[in-house]
């Protein structure tokens, strides 16, 4: 038993140590590099977030003027450095979210990026999921109602999709084996260089997989967005290709 958890252990530095060395060859952009870079940008995002609302003030950061409007659950210097940092990568033709929950991430993506469509896909359990329907634009707006891991919701991708993906926001089941099935999914879908964002990359399952799809050579990490005090951790990736 010892032995075997020594193992694990051993392993799991090694997965680390591929990791950071990967991580540090291709060096991601951080909050504080986007804020050198763009500072005027950053902080008219930042600003507008905080006028945006959260949903949860403890949970997301107190520095958010209300609890409520759109209801974000994303913390905001990660997001304003994310948003930021995906302004300078426009225009993008197909916007893909799996997990809106009220949607206000989404609606906040869309009035900085304006993807020509958005594509989301949501079980619809979330205690906000009526304001799905208000917070995204129903002009440009095709969502499916469901579990993102089924064989339905790739139907739906290859049934309303014009071309591949350009921008996917995986933020749905965040366990380590709900994420891994989200990201192979959106991969189909996907072209050398579309980008990848994950919510969570610092707590629970996400960051395991995180780990696993860079170490492996599946996405190159451009930015990693993790907010000093309350870390939940942004990142965003290109994907290399299927091999
Ligand atoms: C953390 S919330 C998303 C937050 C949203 N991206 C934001 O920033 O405002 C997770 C969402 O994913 C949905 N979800 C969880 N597991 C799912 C699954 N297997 N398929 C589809 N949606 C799922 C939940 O109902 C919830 O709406």
């Amino acid at each position: 038993m010892q032995v075997k958890s020594l193992l694990y252990g051993m392993v799991e530095s090694l997965e680390a140590c591929n990791y950071h060395w990967k991580v540090a060859k291709f060096r991601p952009d951080s909050i504080k590099t986007i804020q050198t870079r763009y500072p005027a940008i950053y902080r008219k995002v930042y600003e507008d977030l905080l006028d945006a609302g959260t949903n949860n003030r403890s949970v997301f950061g107190n520095e958010y003027r209300l609890e409520g409007g759109l209801q974000l659950q994303q913390r905001p210097s990660e997001f304003a450095a994310l948003i930021t940092m995906l302004i300078s990568r426009r225009p993008f033709s197909n916007y893909l979210e799996i997990g809106a929950a009220s949607g206000g991430t989404c609606c906040m993506l869309n009035r900085y990026l304006a993807p020509e469509k958005i594509f989301v896909i949501d079980n619809g359990s979330h205690v906000d999921t009526r304001s799905l329907a208000t917070n995204l634009p129903p002009e440009k707006t095709i969502r499916f109602t469901g579990d993102s891991h089924s064989a339905e919701a790739a139907t739906f991708l290859k049934t309303h999709l014009d071309g591949l993906v350009d921008l996917a926001f995986i933020d749905g089941d965040h366990s380590y084996l709900g994420v891994w099935q989200d990201l192979a999914t959106v991969c189909i879908f996907s072209r050398i260089g579309t980008l990848f964002v994950f919510h969570d990359i610092v707590v629970t399952g996400v960051r395991r997989c995180w780990r696993e799809a860079v170490s492996g050579g599946l996405l190159k990490p451009i930015g990693v967005f993790v907010d000093q005090y309350h870390p939940l951790g942004l990142g965003l990736a290109e994907f290399m290709g299927r091999s």
